[in-house]
């Protein structure tokens, strides 16, 4: 059995904020615009949306104070510097943090009975402001997901999933993602591998989101490789972005695997970049999934034409890191917890997950 649920309406392409901005009308008069401190200054984006909300007369507030990994703090911080605005939408601007965030802060603006930690009792709510996002990177998906990951009081990632966080509208324009660094273009585009490639082999896909699925992966062999060699291609950039919308149609669907649940405190305690740290361990959850769903492994790789380290390979995408055996051992006992296990192919023990840790650790 399985269902299919993706209501965002997604418009897509060159000035579509432009273009389509009278939908922004239809959520009312008063926007509050989540974004971070700089790059949606820097690409355009920003400015872009402020015209747009200019043009219709619709007022707006700005909280422009996310930062990577967004914490608990954070949203506690926005909802009591916004909630007196009384807003009628949000619109989140930026890479996954402001997205996120601003799909929390909806929430918490809706339901103003409710605190951070009850945001992951879904059912404790079952509505939040209008969300709106424009993503100004190519590899989270959140534009098209039910999804928030934010970081909790220990410093942990932890992801909450509702429904009533599905962005209303999501107005994706490739032009906002071409003064990426060649890092982020890197972390992001694995980023986008990894949910096409975690969503493919999940055990909660469906013949839709793998024909999603597989689309979106070839484009990124075809087109990450190109785009970091040819950082300014329009026709790169625009396919990239194609693929990681189409990466997040899918895990909204399927969720991720153990590729993100292990990868995220080496976000949170290292820094490494989100999509990097699932790409960390991309090539063994696959290669483990091969005794449950081979025939599936042997069809990603012949859409991929190589297997996961290769492609790596190709793409540059070295990960060092250094890891002490009590960040191992503590992050492998939350991994084991992780509701991420479920939808993953193979058998994870506690010995395995500290030897993957081990060796992405060891360089
Ligand atoms: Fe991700």
């Amino acid at each position: 059995m399985w269902s299919f649920h993706s209501p965002t309406k997604i418009f897509f392409g060159e000035h579509v904020l432009d273009k389509e901005k009278h939908s922004l009308a239809l959520l009312g008069k008063r926007c509050l615009v989540v974004t971070g401190r700089t790059s949606s200054k820097a690409n355009g984006s920003l400015q872009e949306l402020l015209e747009a909300l200019e043009s219709l007369d619709i007022e707006y507030v700005i909280w422009d104070q996310i930062g990577e990994n967004p914490t608990f703090e954070q949203i506690e911080e926005a909802v009591e510097m916004t909630r007196k605005e009384k807003t009628d939408f949000v619109v989140g601007v930026g890479g996954g943090s402001p997205m996120d965030a601003s799909k929390a802060i909806a929430v918490l603006l809706k339901n103003q009975n409710l605190n951070v930690e009850d945001l992951y009792r879904s059912e404790t709510y079952s509505e939040a402001l209008p969300i709106c996002t424009v993503p100004t990177t190519s590899g989270t998906g959140s534009e098209t997901t039910q999804y928030s990951v934010l970081t909790d009081r220990e410093g942990f990632k932890k992801g909450l999933s509702s429904t009533a966080i599905f962005p209303r509208f999501s107005f994706v324009d490739y032009r906002y993602t071409v003064t990426m660094s060649e890092g982020l273009t890197r972390a992001t585009g694995l980023d986008a591998l990894s949910h096409a490639v975690e969503g493919f082999i999940s055990k909660r896909s469906s013949l839709v989101s793998d024909a999603i699925a597989l689309k979106s992966i070839e484009i990124i062999r075809d087109y990450l490789p190109r785009v970091l060699s040819e950082p300014n291609s329009k026709e790169f950039r625009e396919n990239m972005m194609i693929a990681s919308t189409m990466a997040g149609i899918v895990i909204s669907q399927t969720g991720t695997t153990m590729a993100h649940a292990l990868g995220y405190p080496l976000s949170t305690f290292k820094s490494v970049k989100h999509g990097e740290a699932n790409a960390a361990f991309l090539h063994n959850v696959v290669e483990l999934a091969r005794k449950e769903v081979p025939q599936k492994v042997e069809m990603l790789y012949r859409v991929l034409q190589s297997d996961i380290s290769e492609f790596l390979l190709k793409v540059e995408f070295h990960l060092q890191v250094k890891l002490n055996e009590d960040e191992i051992k503590t992050w492998t006992k939350r991994a084991l917890r992780a509701s991420h296990m479920k939808s993953t192919p193979g058998t994870y023990t506690e010995e395995l997950i500290l030897k993957m840790y081990r060796e992405v650790g060891r360089h």
